[in-house]
């Protein structure tokens, strides 16, 4: 049976649904985005102190990221492919303007800008064309002094990611395993003129197949977010992207 595309993944009756509930059941997930919350809201008060904000949130599913930041933006967009996804989100946006489209073939915002741009487990699942017909795409609509954020929640630097990684290229070489190192997520954007000006590091203990409390978690996370140049090891790292200033006369020789 061929494979479903990425992009095709989320459009079936129901997987809105499925997407919430998996959120309120999982500790794992539950955990990770109890840190996502407070990176994100970090990051706006390091880089958006006293300035209005504009947000497109790309992949914006159920409205996790939009939900979390609706009020406390601007303008609040929130975009998708999947009607499915996008009914939850309906229900529970308040403040932002839903657009079902795909932007990587349809010009759907125009000349419109954003200062800030999220897109949370959007790019470790896409395929190599997706994604970078994405991030170009996004590029395009990022103010000139904007910022933006996305994470991996596969980082192949996990101790825990590359045990599983071993475990799969024993067991099944030939199938799919989804994991992006820092240096593939720093060549994704460095590929559109932008670089990676901070990593948060999330989640750290996370052994397969092993349930570990919620609580375990977050101290240990507390403990080791304090050092950030742990950010290569954690397993979800969420990442803070600009425009590189000398993009356009750079050339690779001088960004050595
Ligand atoms: C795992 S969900 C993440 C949703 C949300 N960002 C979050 O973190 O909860 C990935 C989303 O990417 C969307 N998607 C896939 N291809 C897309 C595309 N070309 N343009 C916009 N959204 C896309 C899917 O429909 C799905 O809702």
């Amino acid at each position: 049976m061929a494979k479903i595309s990425y992009k095709e993944s989320h459009k079936y009756e129901g997987k809105g649904d499925e997407y919430e509930a998996y959120y309120r059941t999982e500790v794992w997930e539950k955990f990770l985005w109890s840190r996502e919350q407070e990176i994100i809201l970090r990051i706006l008060d390091k880089y958006f102190a006293g300035k209005e904000i504009h947000l497109l949130d790309f992949a914006c599913g159920t409205g996790r990221i939009a939900g979390l930041l609706e009020n406390r933006v601007k303008t609040s967009t929130g975009l998708d492919v999947s009607g499915s996804m996008l009914a939850i989100a309906r229900d529970k946006l308040k403040r932002t303007e839903i657009i079902e489209a795909d932007i990587t073939t349809e010009n759907v915002l125009k000349r419109r800008k954003f200062n800030l741009i999220t897109a949370f487990r959007f790019f470790l699942n896409a395929e190599p064309e997706l994604r970078s017909s994405a991030i170009r795409a996004l590029v395009k609509l990022l103010d000139e002094d904007g910022y933006f954020v996305f994470n991996n929640h596969h980082s192949l630097g996990s101790p825990w990611i590359k045990l599983l990684y071993a475990r799969h290229l024993r067991k099944n070489p030939e199938g799919t395993f989804n994991a992006m190192s820092i240096e593939q997520m720093k060549d994704l954007v460095e590929d559109v003129g932008l670089e990676i000006v901070e990593i948060y590091p999330a989640g750290f203990f996370h052994p397969p197949k092993v349930p570990v409390s919620y609580w375990l978690n977050r101290a240990i996370d507390n403990l080791a977010c304090g050092l950030m140049f742990l950010n290569r090891f954690s397993e979800s790292p969420v990442a803070v992207c600009r425009r590189r200033k000398n993009h356009g006369s750079d050339t690779s020789a001088s960004r050595k």
